[in-house]
């Protein structure tokens, strides 16, 4: 077994060697297009939110392109262990592989504070977070809603919650009527703060409508990308649904090992016809900014990135990056070369059968998700409703995007739902 996992990794590493020459002229394949594009979409970045009354909202442009969102489907029983060293029953891997960036990473999250409604409406990033919480909130009802398509009336919905962080998405999974949610994350402080918020929600559910009618929880702390999850679970022969790693995956693409286990922890509790859903960094978006600007560190009043590696010699694994975010992320990252994603996929039993960008998903839900989008507060309204109100963005150039669209559509009292520039450029991450 253990000559059949280094040879299948070797053949893996060849693969990647003859990925890794092409990802340069990939990249500037990107570029080319995306220079043509980039003009384009600035100006579309709006959304028509109506003309002086709220209740007149009407949808017509886009928000940014930035993120890639792959639905991987289970399509087999076969889960495969090659490739992934595989160790005795009962043998930790916690330390299988030197401890590499999971510390740093775990300590930025416990250390981030936890801010209540209030405070998080302040933010200077509040359009873009409940603008990702949007997308969220979209792509997690879609596939709930393809799995219980697929399923007999009140069959039960188990879900994992990869790299679950202060729990973000519990009422998503209570709205989507899931039965059982397991949520795993490296960051202690953060997995408490998901119990505490679990608990709100369950007893705000029993006092106000006379019944705690919501999904068993179960609790995982630890690296997903060290660790097999599986031995962790209440019952490890549970069958899962759906597995979601929002925002998280790329932690995994430190090294080859790490994402290998992530992806065995993502696929061998799928049940056939189950699904994995994720949102990532788009590797390609990121190099092509730094091309663009020539230079590795770029950014502007929202968000700053470094990448940590030559540019035209990506690394297919440890492309590390540091992304900063108006003082809610400041952390080590890895760029996920994307067909290397693909091919690791499969190798665990899992076919690729979408990748959407925000904007396509964006184009796609907007109507579907228009009231959601208002009741979330995931655009900000231009110009504002209430004349004394400010807005978010600072920069001079933040909303002429904006005020150019109105005067196209020759409108004077248009109102649109947009973000700000600053926000949109950043949108290619998250908070
Ligand atoms: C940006 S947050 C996203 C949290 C949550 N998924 C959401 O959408 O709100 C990224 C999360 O990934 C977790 N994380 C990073 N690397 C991890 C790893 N190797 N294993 C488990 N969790 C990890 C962090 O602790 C953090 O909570």
């Amino acid at each position: 077994m253990a000559e059949i996992a280094s040879l299948e990794e070797v053949l893996v590493l060849a693969a990647a060697d003859a990925d890794s020459r092409q990802y340069g002229e990939q990249i500037v394949a990107q570029r080319e297009q995306d220079n043509n594009k980039c003009d384009k979409e600035i100006v579309n970045n709006v959304l028509n939110v109506g003309t002086k009354r709220k209740s007149d909202r009407d949808i017509n442009g886009s928000i940014s392109k930035c993120v890639l969102i792959a639905s991987i489907d289970k399509t087999s029983e076969h889960v495969t262990n090659k490739g992934c060293k595989r160790k005795r029953e009962g043998e930790d891997d916690s330390n299988k592989y030197a401890d590499g960036y999971a510390k740093i990473v775990a300590s930025h999250y416990n250390q981030i504070e936890e801010k209540g409604l209030d405070e998080r409406s302040k933010s200077r990033i509040v359009y873009l977070r409940n603008f990702h919480n949007w997308i969220k909130s979209m792509l997690i009802n879609e596939y709930l809603t393809k799995i219980k398509d697929g399923k007999k009336y009140n069959a039960p919905i188990r879900v994992h919650d990869m790299c679950c962080g202060k729990g973000g998405d519990l009422q998503k999974w209570k709205k989507g009527g899931i039965t059982h949610l397991i949520c795993s994350d490296i960051a202690s402080v953060s997995l408490d703060q998901c119990k505490d918020r679990y608990t709100d929600i369950k007893n705000r559910r029993s006092k106000d409508r006379g019944g705690g009618n919501i999904y068993s929880i179960e609790y995982i702390p630890g690296d997903c990308s060290r660790m097999r999850l599986r031995k962790k679970y209440s019952d490890p022969s549970m069958k899962l649904d759906l597995v979601s790693c929002q925002f998280a995956f790329h932690y995994g693409f430190e090294s080859l090992p790490q994402a290998e286990c992530m992806l065995r922890n993502a696929s061998e509790c799928l049940q056939p016809g189950g699904y994995f859903i994720g949102t990532i960094p788009d590797a390609y978006e990121l190099i092509a900014r730094a091309k663009r600007n020539d230079s590795n560190t770029y950014g502007n009043n929202v968000y700053t990135v470094t990448l940590d590696f030559d540019l035209n010699k990506p690394p297919l694994f440890g492309a590390k990056y540091n992304f900063h975010l108006d003082g809610v992320v400041d952390c080590p990252e890895f760029l996920v070369h994307f067909p290397m994603l693909v091919k690791l996929a499969k190798k665990f039993g899992l076919k690729l059968i979408k990748t959407e960008k925000f904007l396509n998903l964006f184009e796609r839900m907007k109507s579907e998700g228009r009231q959601l989008l208002g009741n979330m507060r995931s655009l900000e309204a231009y110009p504002p409703f209430d004349s004394a109100a400010t807005l978010v963005g600072t920069d001079p150039n933040d909303y002429v995007h904006a005020s150019k669209f109105i005067k196209t559509a020759g409108k004077n009292n248009l109102h649109i739902g947009t973000l700000s520039k600053s926000e949109w450029e950043a949108s290619c991450k998250l908070i």
